[in-house]
């Protein structure tokens, strides 16, 4: 197939144009590089080997999509936005903008184009606080902060659209905690400034770049009191998107599906495959909790196993060993 990646620099949509080149599918990519290098689709080209077309364009710039859209493409992946929770309650009118206008200007763009497959990048953030885990997709949503709002809003716009012309094709796919790095060290997560997430911050502490990890919280109802998340490696989650391209067509509509490993691990089990990983112990200490964490989340992902014939098989030695290897080899991300 003939692919379009929106947000093809990022962390995920260059882990997935990769896979996605490996599978034989022709890809073209844009990204605004807001948060992210070109640097990771010149490595992509590298290690597929293959031609992978790639421009400089804003979601938000319509023309510029519908130039690109007269291409040609069979489906479109969609991971353009902006996704710190933090800077979304400091800026929601960026986040709504960002993420919901640029994916509205997007879908009017597909559908101006007859392209009307598509697979959106959602997350376990649609869940707002957790009834009960293991979550499954039918647990009520709500947004606990703006970016959790948009994401709230992109899936509502996806499966209006669904309603009013049932040619559309999508797959809502909800994230856990993406973690880890492609096996060659090549591609990995580059976050701007303090990483807000975990793994990010225990590999930049064990290189040398943060003094200590700071574990927020351990008074937590879990069983070593710290937060319990489901974390999956970013490979499994790219190839759970190659899964949902070639299952598109059986879908009813816009359908929401899981992307986890479907078990939990604590914050201080993170820090010690982390540790394995990297062969000595990582710093950290014990702070209160960060406002507006959850106890535990972990995703039941039964449905995308019915769905799409996926389920994730990297363990956490392995996101941890693969994570470590990308920032072993570049510390400074792509700088
Ligand atoms: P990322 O920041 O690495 O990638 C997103 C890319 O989109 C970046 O390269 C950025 O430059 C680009 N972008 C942002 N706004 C744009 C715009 N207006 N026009 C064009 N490009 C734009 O993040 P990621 O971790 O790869 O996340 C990809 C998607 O998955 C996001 O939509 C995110 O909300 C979602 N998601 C991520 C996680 C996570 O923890 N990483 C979890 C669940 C869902
Ligand atoms: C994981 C655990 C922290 C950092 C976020 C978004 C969510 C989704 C995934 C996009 C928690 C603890 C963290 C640190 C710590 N993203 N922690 N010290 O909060 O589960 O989810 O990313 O859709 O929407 O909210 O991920 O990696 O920040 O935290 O102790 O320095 O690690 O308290 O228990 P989170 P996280």
């Amino acid at each position: 197939m003939k692919i379009l990646v929106t947000g093809a620099a990022g962390y995920i949509g260059s882990h997935t144009a990769l896979e996605l080149l490996r599978a034989g599918h022709e890809v073209a990519g844009f990204d605004n590089l807001c948060n992210s290098s070109e640097k990771a689709v010149e490595r992509v080209r590298e290690l597929s080997g293959k031609p992978l077309r790639f421009e400089k364009i804003d979601l938000l710039d319509r023309p510029g999509l519908d130039r690109l859209f007269k291409e040609g493409f069979d489906a479109v992946l969609h991971f353009a936005g902006l996704k710190a929770v933090g800077e979304s309650v400091e800026k929601p009118e960026l986040y709504r903008r960002n993420n919901i206008e640029g994916s509205k200007n997007l879908l009017a763009a597909m559908a101006a184009a007859g392209c009307r497959r598509l697979v959106f990048s959602s997350s376990c953030t649609v869940y707002g606080e957790v009834k009960k885990n293991p979550v499954d997709e039918s647990h009520p949503r709500a947004a606990v902060n703006p970016y959790g709002e948009t994401k709230l809003a992109v899936e509502d716009m996806c499966l209006a659209l669904s309603q009013t012309d049932p040619r559309w094709r999508t797959a809502l796919l909800r994230y856990f905690n993406p973690v880890g790095a492609h096996e060659s060290g090549r591609i990995g997560e580059d976050p701007k400034g303090v990483p807000n997430n975990l793994m990010p911050f225990v590999m930049q502490t064990a290189v040398g770049r943060r003094p200590k990890v700071r574990v927020w919280g351990k008074d937590y109802p879990t069983p070593d009191g710290t937060g319990v998340r489901d974390y999956i490696h970013v490979v499994d989650l790219a190839l759970g998107h190659l899964a949902a391209l070639e299952r598109l067509d059986a879908l009813k509509g816009a359908e929401a599906i899981n992307l986890g490993a479907g078990r939990g691990y604590s914050v201080l089990e993170v820090i010690a495959a982390a540790s394995k990983a990297v062969g000595r112990p990582i710093p950290y200490e014990i702070c209160p909790r960060r406002a507006g964490d959850a106890a535990a989340i972990w995703a039941d992902p039964t449905l995308a196993k019915v769905k799409l014939g996926w389920s994730a098989s990297r363990d956490l030695a392995a996101m941890c060993g693969d994570h470590w290897r990308w920032q072993k080899d570049n510390p400074q991300g792509f700088a």
